[in-house]
């Protein structure tokens, strides 16, 4: 057989070997914890899974959704942006569902890219923003993320001739994998970019409800004239427990939200009425509900600050998203290290580069396991790691739980 060699262009899965090693260890009975993949352990709101059940026995729910969205999603989509962010998005012309941010960051790329095209992609980042532009047949321009810029890319250091042939730019922010929130002024920046070069802006949206602290992330949609270079992909997923249900949407630039609905009914068929009542729902009754799941977040990203900083590391608290982002000690590769976690402590972490190479030298914890787990992952990593790390000996493998 002969497949198409787009699925061979995008990068290795740098989790395979360690998934291999997480099933050996589970196989021979050892108790894995996983903190590599940010899916919420607590259940969806009851009000929207009420909802749900609702609609779902409701006849007039049961034929082919259409790809423009139900009028009352987008009214609902409207007034969260209102409220919430003090925006101004037209239900009839500047929003449209999407199933899940994901199909929004892959998908944009094909509406937007051509194979001569650019596309300026954050590097460590989300695997999409690299995988939706090459299957597009476009080049990709990492824009790396360092700590020393407070992980936000430096779009002054984007060579000229790159801009001349970009004509897409992913942006995320409070930022996976880095835990970044947006730097002041930054924004407006990349609006006076686009504007001068010609390119889309895609804001991912995907964290700005889990934030802690008293910080409030801000859409991309409050910068003036962003409407006119771009739009923002939001998602339910992660504020309210629901990853399952994949529910979220484009907002902004009309033609871009216009081009999109083209693309899509060539792709598939809308996002299912009841869904989209659901949704409502989670806009509505259940709006207050990532707060609730922030201060939770907030407190598990505490207990695991405190667990690194036992073994010597001191991660940045994140103001933002359940991920902590921290550097490994000397000695150490993202891969080697995230081993060293696994073989000593039986947790699992995601190894930096398997968000782009600017990733090298970190790993990414997710804080999306029931308390009573990050607790026993966070003593299994202080106490069976203190010592380990800074002499670099390996640690003796767990014993069988
Ligand atoms: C940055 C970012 N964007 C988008 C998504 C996709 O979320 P969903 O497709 O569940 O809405 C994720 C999921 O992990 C993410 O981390």
């Amino acid at each position: 057989m002969k497949f198409a060699r787009r699925l061979g262009e995008v990068p290795p899965y740098l989790f395979a070997e360690l998934e291999r090693k997480i099933a050996a260890m589970r196989a021979a009975g050892v108790d894995v914890i996983s903190l590599g993949i940010g899916d919420p352990d607590l259940p969806t709101p009851e009000a929207v899974v009420a909802e749900l059940t609702f609609q779902a026995a409701r006849a007039e729910t049961h034929q082919y959704p259409s790809n423009r969205g139900l009028a009352a999603f987008r009214e609902a989509v409207a007034h969260f942006y209102a409220e919430r962010f003090g925006v101004d998005v037209d239900a009839e012309t500047e929003i449209i569902p999407v199933l899940g941010g994901k199909e929004g960051v892959a998908h944009i790329a094909l509406a937007c890219l051509d194979p001569s095209d650019v596309c300026l992609s954050p590097d460590p980042g989300y695997p999409p923003y690299t995988s939706g532009p090459l299957f597009a047949g476009a080049e990709l321009h990492y824009l790396p993320l360092l700590a020393e810029n407070a992980f936000m890319p430096d779009l002054d250091a984007v060579p000229q001739e790159v801009f001349e042939r970009a004509n897409l730019l992913y942006l995320n922010y409070p930022n996976n994998p880095t835990g970044a929130v947006v730097a002041d002024g930054f924004f407006p920046r990349t609006v006076e970019h686009a504007l001068e070069h010609d390119l889309i802006v895609v804001h991912d949206a995907s964290y700005t409800e889990i934030a802690f602290d008293g910080y409030r992330p801000p859409s991309f949609l409050e910068t003036r004239r962003a409407k006119d270079v771009g739009v923002e992909i939001f998602s339910l997923s992660k504020g309210w427990n629901m990853t399952g249900w994949r529910i979220g949407w484009i907002a902004g630039n009309a033609e871009v939200v216009e081009r999109y609905r083209q693309l899509k009914t060539n792709l598939d068929s809308g996002m299912w009425d009841a869904l989209q009542l659901a949704g409502v729902a989670a806009l509505t009754v259940a709006r207050d509900f990532p707060a609730e799941m922030s201060e939770i977040y907030r407190r598990r990203r505490d207990l695991m600050v405190a667990a690194l900083a036992a073994i010597g590391l001191a991660a940045e608290p994140p103001r933002a998203t359940p991920y902590i982002w921290t550097r490994v000690p000397d000695g150490y590769t993202a891969t080697s290290f995230a081993e060293l976690v696994l073989e000593g402590a039986a947790v699992v972490v995601s190894p930096g580069p398997s968000f782009g190479p600017s990733g090298e030298g970190f790993v990414r914890i997710s804080l999306t396991v029931p308390d009573e787990r990050l607790e026993e992952a966070a003593e299994r990593i202080a106490s069976s790691l203190q010592g380990t790390v800074s002499s670099g000996l390996r640690p003796s493998l767990p014993t069988k739980r």
